[in-house]
C-alpha cells in the first residue's frame, strides 16, 4: 500500500503526530511536509493522511501565519512551507482513501480536520472514519501525555482498514 502522511506544523506538534501516525501505519508510510509532498511524491497514493493545527478556529491561513510571525510576543513559527490550505488546493485528483487530523487545545470550537477531509474527498480521497483530534496543553504545545501513543494506534487502525 502506498501511504503518505502530509502535515503543516508551525511549532512541531502536528509534525510529531504525523510521524507517530506513519509509524502506526507501518514502514510503507512516508511522512512529508506540505513542501515535500509534491504531486510526484503523492501520485498513486492509496492512502493520504493529512493534518494541520487549528489556528483561529480553522485551518491556518497565510495571513494568520504572517501575523504570528511578525508579532514579537508570539513564539517564532515555521512558515517557510505552504499552508495545508494551499497544498489541498493544488492536490491533483486521485482515487483512494483519505484521513484527516488536527492538533488543538481541548476546549476550542472549530475544526481543521473537517476542512481537510472535505478537500481530500473533493480530490477523490474518501474518508472511512471521522477526522481525529490530538491535544496540546498550551497555545504552542506541548502535546498532552499519551497523544503520541494514541496517534500511533490511530495509524495502525487506518492500516487495518486496508488489511
Ligand atoms: C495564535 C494561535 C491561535 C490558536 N488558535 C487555536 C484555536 O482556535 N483552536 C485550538 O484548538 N487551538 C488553537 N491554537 C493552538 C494550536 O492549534 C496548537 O498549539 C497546535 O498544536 C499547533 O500545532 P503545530 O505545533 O504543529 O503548529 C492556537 C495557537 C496559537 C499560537
Amino acid at each position: 500500500m502506498k501511504a503518505v502522511v502530509v502535515y503543516e506544523s508551525l511549532w512541531g506538534n502536528t509534525a510529531a503526530i504525523a510521524h507517530a501516525i506513519a509509524e502506526g501505519i507501518g514502514s510503507e508510510a512516508r511522512v512529508l511536509s506540505t513542501a515535500e509532498a509534491t504531486p510526484t511524491e503523492v501520485a498513486g497514493a492509496e492512502l493520504i493522511v493529512a493534518g494541520a493545527p487549528i489556528l483561529g478556529f480553522s485551518l491556518p491561513t497565510e495571513a494568520m501565519r504572517k501575523s504570528i510571525d511578525s508579532n514579537p510576543r508570539e513564539k517564532k513559527p515555521t512558515i517557510s512551507v505552504p499552508t495545508m490550505r494551499s497544498w489541498l488546493a493544488e492536490l491533483p485528483k486521485g482515487a483512494g482513501t483519505g484521513a484527516s487530523f488536527e492538533t488543538r487545545i481541548w476546549w476550542s470550537p472549530g475544526s481543521a480536520a473537517n476542512a481537510i477531509a472535505r478537500a481530500l474527498n473533493d480530490a477523490g480521497y474518501v474518508a472511512p472514519t471521522k477526522g481525529e483530534k490530538f491535544l496540546v496543553t498550551g497555545r504552542f504545545g506541548p502535546l498532552k501525555d499519551g497523544e503520541i501513543e494514541r496517534a500511533r494506534a490511530w495509524g495502525a487502525s487506518l492500516a487495518r482498514h486496508f488489511a
